[in-house]
């Protein structure tokens, strides 16, 4: 069994929740393709709709009717998604929303304090479970938001910027420079100038004309595809139109660094921002190496499938600074060393990351999903190394954020 073939995978989920937002705070009709259906950008769709914004869904067109934002009638359910409840928490709040916040068991506990304590210095009125959902919006901010602390979130950084964007003023958002920058592309893109070295000046003033554009490929998703094209032998596979973007890229820089044969090509820009063909090779010579400070913030997501390379590579893979994870879709550190553990690997938990030493022997345990999707979509990549054949992928998650999980890898397996 190898991976063969080429590939072009459906819109970055952090663009599509976005974009989407964008488009429903500017007068007029936007048109978003190749969006990302899967269940988290539907939750921002749906709640979206629920604030009074009609979208329509064509199948590779979707069209935005934007500008008529209104409280809604009912309470807006986030499902599973972080980036949603935080971002159009921020949406919300700008343009004087009153609404009520809620989501799955998993959001539940995920801290959102971060984001409602400068709100609330900001003069907005906002009940919350203890920093936790429900949230209840009851008034906007009065006031710009000035926020010192150099978050090193992007959701927290975006939030901030979308309440910006309603109030009469001039916010500055100081940020770590690592952190995603979608948002800000998208508006320096529409001619807004916004960065001011290490913070962002937002001017609720800026102006957002109706766009229409073309989302470039998931790369978080993109990373289960080439960490499996790494592992199994003989693999030999191109996914085209990838989202290239260097607050994304830390993955690739890391392989890169491990010795994977990987090439990039093909390099285009488009709204702010670029994408990319990405080849890739069976790796057998992968070396471990420290996965430093700035890597982490520009890999966050892709440290469960990187733990699978990691555990088939040899020497010793080292991560720490990377103590966020365990506010992800489940303790994501404490999800990775339980599962290799069992599965005999010599991995080390640690509060802010973990020490892995490859190339143990692996055996193909039952993995605990701890209902985390990239959890369950790393573990499957391992499973397809340890068996050598197609595993059937059983569980619902991948919809979470990779829908086609599982038929992509179909494609690709010869
Ligand atoms: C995201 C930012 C990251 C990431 C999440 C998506 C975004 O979270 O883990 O999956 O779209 O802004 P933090 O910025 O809070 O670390």
């Amino acid at each position: 069994m190898q991976l063969e073939g080429s590939i072009q995978l459906s819109g970055d989920k952090s663009i599509s929740h976005r974009l989407l937002m964008y488009a429903a705070i500017t007068k007029g009709k936007s048109i978003l393709h190749n969006l990302s259906f899967c269940d988290d950008v539907l939750s921002t769709i749906e709640v979206l709709r629920a604030c009074n914004i009609k979208i329509d869904i064509n199948s590779e067109r979707v069209e935005i009717h934007g500008g008529s934002l209104k409280m809604p009638s009912q309470k807006l359910n986030m499902g599973n998604s972080g980036t949603s409840a935080r971002l159009i928490l921020g949406l919300l709040v700008g343009q004087n929303i009153s609404a009520q916040i809620i989501g799955d068991k998993s959001l539940s506990k995920r801290p959102m304090f971060r984001v409602i304590k400068p709100m609330l210095e900001a003069g907005a009125t906002i009940k919350s479970n203890n920093g936790f959902l429900p949230i209840e919006i009851i008034s906007g901010i009065t006031k710009p938001i000035i926020y010192n602390k150099k978050t090193k979130s992007a959701q927290v950084k975006s939030s901030l910027m979308f309440a910006s964007l309603g109030n009469k003023s001039y916010s500055k958002i100081f940020y770590d420079l690592s952190t995603r920058n979608h948002s800000e592309n998208f508006l320096r893109y529409m001619g807004n100038k916004i960065n001011v070295d290490d913070h962002l000046e937002v001017n609720s003033y800026l102006k957002l004309n109706p766009f229409e554009t073309s989302i470039p490929g998931d790369f978080s998703n993109a990373s289960f595809i080439i960490a499996a094209a790494l592992i199994i032998p003989k693999s030999n596979i191109k996914i085209k139109k990838i989202l290239y973007n260097k607050s994304r890229n830390g993955f690739l820089d890391v392989l890169e660094r491990m010795g994977a044969n990987i090439k990039v090509e093909n390099i285009q820009s488009n709204y702010g921002e670029e994408h990319c063909d990405i080849l890739v090779k069976y790796s057998p010579q992968l070396k471990n190496v420290i996965i430093s400070k700035n890597e982490i913030i520009r890999m966050i997501d892709e440290i469960p499938v990187l733990s699978i390379v990691g555990a088939l590579s040899s020497g010793e893979l080292i991560i720490d600074d990377a103590g966020e994870l365990r506010y992800k879709e489940s303790d994501r550190i404490k999800a990775i060393c339980v599962n290799l553990k069992n599965m005999g690997a010599d991995i080390v938990e640690k509060e802010n990351g973990f020490t892995l030493k490859g190339q143990n022997k692996l055996y193909d345990t039952t993995i605990i999903d701890f209902g985390d999707h990239r959890i369950s979509m790393a573990f499957h990549v391992l499973k397809l190394y340890l068996n050598k054949s197609i595993v059937d992928y059983k569980s619902k998650l991948a919809n979470i954020s990779f829908p086609q999980f599982n038929s992509i890898l179909g494609e690709l397996i010869k």
